[in-house]
């Protein structure tokens, strides 16, 4: 929090004033660590990324690392999830970036400033949700925002109104403005936090699991206004335990596990980053692996009724057509893609679907 910035309710919350648009663009490239993208050092956040960490690490007084030797790189433009099991560091390290935790070792960058000697210079132009918002439940949603707006001293009191109406409507309340917080479902709420952090226009907007405890649709409601947020032109780094919540919007993604980034970079790499397979479903079990094995196709799995190969860079309709001709009665065809989630469970040793 900025110095004369008022500490708000009794949740962690950060919230702060106006910003500029930037440039936009995501870049970066999918590699797992220890190689994980880094800029090299001295080169500097630079135009490109947002968020820049280099060997940041916190060890609490308790002797636990928190989060070790952490490099990331967040790509301006871009959608961030940052994923990881409940107690693998992404709560600790959003609160480094926003200057609520002090680093134990490592540098950080916040849209180009060190931090946290840049807190005053960087945090205006980001908006942040930290665990949960905590409003007051007898105030309307429109009334809370007014609180808080009133609280940020880089807010221009003469354009209040309209800073809150405009928050409330980008995030679709603007019918429930007058309403009471308490008869707000948990999607409301989450979305009126956001319309918290988004009472300026921001460069960057860190949600820290934004869909925890929400329901389907609540979930649904955070996810599309955070495509809109994004779409407007704001980076957001998102994180989430569960890899499924964030999946579908984002770009880019970092894995944590204990602490240490495991993988890092455009999600489409992680995606590629699994072979596609091809599964017959037939009862000629022996002759289609004969076909396939002739294609040239590799790693095969039989089971009862199917058998699958490695696709490679086979085209599954020549597939299909050779099995045809051999004679193999073709019940079923798939080409499988390994789920994100099998690719993370390959880093991370662990699925996302726990909750809790
Ligand atoms: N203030 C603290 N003091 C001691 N240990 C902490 C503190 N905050 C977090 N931790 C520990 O650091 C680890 C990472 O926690 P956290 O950053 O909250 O993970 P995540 O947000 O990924 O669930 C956990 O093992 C947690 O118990
Ligand atoms: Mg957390």
């Amino acid at each position: 929090m900025t110095p004369g910035e008022t500490p708000l309710l009794a949740g962690e919350r950060d919230i702060a004033g106006p910003a500029k648009a930037g440039p936009a663009g995501p870049r970066g490239e999918f590699r797992e660590a220890p190689e994980a993208a880094s800029p090299s050092p001295g080169q500097g956040t630079t135009r490109g990324h947002v968020i820049v960490t280099r060997g940041l690490t916190k060890r609490f007084r308790s002797g636990q690392v928190a989060v070790d030797t952490l490099d990331l790189a967040v790509p301006r433009g871009s959608v961030f999830g940052f994923l990881g099991p409940n107690g693998s560091g992404k709560t600790t390290t959003i609160r480094m970036l926003l200057g609520l935790v002090t680093p134990s070792g490592g540098d950080c960058e916040l849209l180009g400033v060190p931090m946290p000697g840049g807190l005053a210079e960087a945090l205006p132009r980001v908006g942040a949700v930290v665990e949960g918002p905590a409003f007051y439940p007898y105030l309307s949603g429109a009334a809370n925002l007014r609180r808080l707006d009133a609280a940020d001293p880089s807010a221009d009191r003469r354009t209040a109104r309209e800073r809150i109406a405009l928050a409330l409507d980008r995030v679709g309340l603007a019918a429930a403005a007058g309403k009471r917080y308490r008869a707000y479902s948990l999607g409301m709420r989450q979305r009126l936090a956001i319309a918290a952090a988004l009472l300026g226009p921001r460069e960057l907007l860190i949600l820290d699991e934004p869909t925890n405890g929400l329901d389907p649709a609540g979930t649904r409601e955070v996810r599309a206004l955070i495509r809109q947020v994004a779409a407007a032109g704001t980076t957001v780094f998102v994180s989430s335990h569960l890899l499924s919540e964030v999946e579908q919007m984002c770009t880019h993604v970092g894995v944590m596990r204990t602490g240490r980034l495991v993988a890092h970079g455009p999600i489409e790499e992680l995606r590629a980053g699994r072979e596609p397979r091809i599964k017959v479903e037939t009862p000629d079990v022996g002759l289609a692996a004969g076909v396939l094995a002739g294609l040239g196709l590799a790693d095969p799995r039989s089971g009862a009724g199917e058998v699958s190969v490695a696709l490679g860079t086979a085209a599954p309709d020549l597939v299909c057509a050779a099995l045809v001709t051999a004679g193999v009665a073709v019940h079923g065809l798939a080409v499988l893609r390994p789920s994100l989630e099998e690719v993370f469970v390959g880093l991370t040793g662990e699925g996302f679907d726990v909750d809790g």
